[in-house]
């Protein structure tokens, strides 16, 4: 079962679609999925769905003790093959508890290695800062999945990103393969395709070779969840992801093949 970090230390450069359209492809790929929202936010979760009040079951769960399953925790999508399990308001007073209980940072690790649910692939949702829940989606991924903005100020987050991703690696001594998914690209402005050529010399082999456009239809997670619930045949961001999920299921394989 391979576990993905959808990560990038800066907000609103598409993580959430970005976890929510890959999960959609690779259940059209005829893989399992289950998706974990671990930002407090609860974008994604909202994206199901599912309301904030009363609180639902969810990641916050993983950190009692004992901790129940994730099985236990997830609900079942509209698109059969996809589950996910929900963040809760909650996630972010628990960044101040890591400082006194040590060991946190594996809750979510441990859980995983003990998912017997039939899933392909677990994709996380991660917040956009570096605390106690992105430490947890790290210890536990087997690859990175950077999404950036084509803007230059999106260039900063996605070096920091880049930069953490290795720290991990190092510390772990387990490879922490990364995945850059430009995004939100507008390719009539000179900015966005100045700003793609530089990511994309900065990032060689990191990179995928296209990028996810601006579309109108993903402007909000309402549409986005509309348009993956339904079934459509997929827009053209939508059509994007799934070429971006190829290009990454060939990195994998790749990989695997030299290993
Ligand atoms: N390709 C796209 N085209 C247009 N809007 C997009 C696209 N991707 C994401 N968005 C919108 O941009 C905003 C931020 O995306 P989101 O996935 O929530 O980012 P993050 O999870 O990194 O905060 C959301 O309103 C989302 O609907
Ligand atoms: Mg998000």
């Amino acid at each position: 079962m391979r576990v993905w970090a959808i990560a990038n230390q800066k907000g609103g450069v598409g993580k959430t679609t970005t976890s929510l359209a890959l999960g959609r492809a690779m259940v059209a790929r005829g893989l399992r999925v289950l998706l974990v929202d671990l930002d407090p936010h609860a974008s994604l979760t909202r994206a199901f769905g599912v309301p904030s009040d009363p609180q639902p079951p969810g990641v916050v769960d993983l950190f009692t003790t004992p901790p129940p399953t994730l099985a236990s925790l997830m609900k079942p999508s509209p698109t059969e093959g996809l589950d996910f399990v929900c963040a809760q308001t909650a996630l972010a007073t628990l960044e101040r508890r890591s400082a006194t209980q040590p060991g946190l940072g594996l809750a979510l690790s441990q859980a995983i290695t003990r998912h017997a649910g039939g899933h392909d692939a677990v994709l996380l949702d991660c917040p956009p800062t570096l605390g106690l829940l992105m430490v947890n989606a790290l210890a536990a991924a087997d690859r990175l999945i950077v999404p950036t903005q084509c803007e230059p100020l999106a260039l900063y987050g996605l070096a920091g990103m880049v930069r953490t991703g290795e720290m991990v690696e190092r510390s772990r001594q387990r490879p922490l393969p990364v995945s850059i998914i430009p995004t939100m690209y507008d390719r009539r402005t000179r900015i966005g395709r100045d700003t793609l050529a530089q990511l994309q010399s900065e990032y060689a082999g990191r990179i995928w070779s296209e990028a996810v456009p601006v579309d109108t239809q993903l402007s909000n997670a309402d549409a986005l969840a509309c348009q993956v619930f339904s079934g459509a045949p997929p827009g053209r961001a939508l059509a994007a992801y799934t070429r971006a999920l190829d290009w990454v299921l060939a990195e994998e394989q790749a990989m695997e093949q030299a290993a």
